[in-house]
């Protein structure tokens, strides 16, 4: 209306109506009045044609919010969700599989509770924020209905295939390195929530949990040498002491491990039958061939201390070499101060 101020006209036909806008003109000037009278009465004819044109809007926005709003907002809080896992199990390792147990619980800050079909995804070891070149293995995630405030995701004696040895060895070394370790679940599933459309989402989560931190607190006990036994036959029994402040079980097999000392280097061997660390602490029994002489020469006369390095020299399961767990074990070696004056004493029970 406004635009029409100022503007003659001679539409004869028009009806003054009370409209301020139209009071406001200057005397003397035809104003167009007559406009809005018109939209009135055009309005009262069509009012079917703009019922119609507010429905195509109203199905336009609709469908833009089911169709492109809603995926974005599904990835958006599959992007937010997080899994903390409760329990992990590597049983039965060979060199192209691993049995798979992991409980978890997907965490769920979205306000929807939809849910996830069964995917596989790739688990991928990250180091500093940066992803592995190749998946460590594949896990067929179960179907998840991902309730508020979060749900159980459960794979329970599921037979991975792995993916890459050197990702795996890493990803192993890493768990017996480190203090915690990082991997990343990475696949795409599709998205049910009520009756609107299945959207596909992409997976994408890292999750951080304990390592077994370097094996500190590793000790041995009870700890008896045969002094008569001849060279190269076991003379040593003991436990070894090995804490595991993780949720991980691993099982490994037979552990074969190298003492050695700054002294005299390479001091014995010695090695765990079906070496299994489970959460908390672990006492695994061990035998040993240790060089007495070395030992004896490595040791402080005044402490009665030996300072051994222990590092993993062999993972054999089944037969097989399990290298992944090999460059685990032998990537660091472990302190050990081991008081010969008391291993002597209690091997001679004096
Ligand atoms: C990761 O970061 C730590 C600390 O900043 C560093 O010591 C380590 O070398 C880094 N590792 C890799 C693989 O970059
Ligand atoms: C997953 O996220 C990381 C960064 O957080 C990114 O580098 C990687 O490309 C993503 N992978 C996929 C498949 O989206
Ligand atoms: C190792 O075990 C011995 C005997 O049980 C104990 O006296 C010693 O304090 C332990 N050492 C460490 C570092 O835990
Ligand atoms: C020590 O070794 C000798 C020779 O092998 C053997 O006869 C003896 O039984 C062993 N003692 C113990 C306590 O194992
Ligand atoms: C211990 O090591 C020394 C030096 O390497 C060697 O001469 C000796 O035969 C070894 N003793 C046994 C019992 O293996
Ligand atoms: C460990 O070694 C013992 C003796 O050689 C063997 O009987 C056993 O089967 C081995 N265990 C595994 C898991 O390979
Ligand atoms: C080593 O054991 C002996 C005998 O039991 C004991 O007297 C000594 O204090 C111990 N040394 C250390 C450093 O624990």
């Amino acid at each position: 209306m406004s635009l029409d101020k100022g503007l003659p006209t001679n539409d004869s036909q028009n009806k003054f109506d009370n409209n301020e806008q139209i009071e406001t003109r200057e005397a003397g000037r035809p104003a167009r009045g007559g406009a809005l009278s018109k939209v009135k009465r055009h309005c009262a004819r069509f009012w079917w044609v703009h019922l119609i044109i507010f429905c195509i809007i109203f199905l336009i926005i609709a469908l833009c919010l089911v169709y492109v709003a809603m995926p974005k907002i599904a990835q958006h809080d599959v992007n937010a969700a997080n899994i903390e896992v409760t329990e992990f199990k590597f049983e039965n390792p060979t060199m192209e599989t691993i049995l798979l147990t992991q409980r978890a619980k997907l965490n769920n800050p979205s306000l929807y509770t939809p849910t996830l079909d069964s995917f596989a995804a790739a688990s991928y070891l990250v180091t500093n924020g940066t992803f592995g070149p190749a998946s460590i293995i594949h896990v067929q995630m179960p179907e998840a209905h991902a309730t508020k405030p979060y749900s159980k995701q459960e794979v329970v004696n599921q037979e991975v295939k792995i993916d890459d040895l050197d990702q795996l060895a890493a990803f192993a070394t890493a768990v017996v390195s480190d203090e915690y370790v990082h991997t990343a679940l990475v696949g795409k599933t599709k998205l049910h929530l009520g009756a609107l459309p299945v959207v596909e989402v992409t997976f994408n989560d890292t999750s951080t949990y304990k390592g077994l931190n370097g094996l500190k607190g590793l000790n041995v006990t009870e700890v008896r040498i045969n002094i008569t036994a001849p060279a190269g036959i076991p003379n040593m029994v003991g436990n070894a002491f090995i804490p595991n402040p993780s949720v991980m079980t691993i099982e490994m097999g037979n552990v074969t491990l190298s003492l050695s000392t700054a002294e005299k280097g390479l001091v014995g061997t010695a090695s765990i039958s079906d070496f299994v660390i489970v959460p908390g602490d672990n006492v695994l029994p061990m035998t040993g061939t240790l060089n007495q002489s070395l030992i004896l020469a490595s040791m402080d006369p005044t402490t009665g201390i030996a300072n051994l390095q222990i590092k993993g020299t062999s993972v054999i399961n089944n037969g097989v070499h399990l290298t992944y767990y090999e460059a685990a074990l032998g990537a660091n070696s472990l302190p050990l101060a081991m008081n010969v004056t008391q291993v002597v004493r209690d091997s001679l029970g004096i």
